[in-house]
């Protein structure tokens, strides 16, 4: 990835909320090395991207497979003036950020699985870790974001679930740049315009992109699995599903297609 290029890019927004922008040929994490930046001191926005990550970590204590410009693996760390209190619905927002990110530079037919999957098809394209940090001013967010690009077969080994990569889905050769600058320049204005008026007005954005919103599926929390008909996000965020017992409001977990009928009494 070249870092002029790049930065040409940005918006005006992100040019002047971002005072640095780093690429690594190699590192262990792009979210470890901005929390490591953040607990050392720096302040502003900023953006850390690699091309391979030797230990990747993606949501729920998984790695994040990272090989050799297999995938766009970056972190955007944008400061809060207060403590961020709903991140469940913040992070909604990055994923609907992600999604246009992509979507506006490589147009293809994309979705959101909640709480902030990327899908194509059924299969997962790109996921989002996001991270809080205390900084003497008040808090950070970094806004971990991996595209699979182009996976190799090694790499697709590795990984247990459906998964997919832009260079599949897509009509044209990827340009990491034009990726990245797409999902930066996204993100900075869908968080600023949170930052304003809250979640309500994503709610919608999000249950037009929901791939799962009227069908039946399973959440799995931990150990439990609950099954219902998802309703999509509520103001908050949250998942809403009409299960057998009456409808539920789920703030964390995992979606999976149910293959179970609802049962109907
Ligand atoms: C998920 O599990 O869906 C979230 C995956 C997030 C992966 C990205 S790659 C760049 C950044 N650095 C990390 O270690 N993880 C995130």
């Amino acid at each position: 990835m070249d870092k002029q290029k790049l930065t040409k890019l940005f918006s005006p927004d992100a040019v002047s909320r971002l005072s640095e922008v780093e690429i690594y040929q190699n590192i262990d994490s792009t979210n470890s090395e901005a929390l490591r930046r953040l607990k050392g001191g720096q302040v502003g926005g900023f953006l850390i991207a690699a091309r391979s990550q030797s230990a990747g970590r993606g949501r729920r204590g998984r790695n994040w497979v990272s090989q050799l410009d297999a995938g766009l693996y970056m972190s955007l760390v944008l400061p809060f003036a207060e403590t961020v209190e709903n991140l469940q619905a913040l992070s909604l927002v990055a994923a609907i950020a992600v999604h246009d990110g992509i979507g506006s530079s490589y147009p293809a037919p994309l979705q959101l699985k909640w709480p902030n999957d990327i899908l194509a098809g059924n299969r997962k394209l790109a996921g989002i870790l996001l991270e809080r940090s205390k900084t003497e001013t008040g808090s950070a967010i970094v806004f971990g974001i991996g595209v699979n690009i182009k996976l190799p077969a090694s790499a697709q080994k590795e990984i247990d679930r459906p998964h997919t990569d832009m260079s599949s889905i897509a009509d044209r050769e990827i340009e990491f740049e034009v990726l990245c600058a797409s999902v930066v320049n996204h993100l900075i204005r869908c968080v600023d315009r949170f930052c304003q008026v809250g979640f309500a007005e994503f709610k919608d954005s999000w249950n037009i992109r929901d791939r799962y919103i009227g069908e039946d599926i399973v959440i799995e929390m931990g150990n439990e699995q609950r099954f219902g008909k998802s309703h999509g996000v509520n103001d908050d965020g949250c998942l809403v599903m009409q299960s057998p017992e009456g409808i539920k409001v789920i703030s964390n977990g995992e979606i999976f297609p149910s293959l179970r009928p609802l049962q109907q009494d």
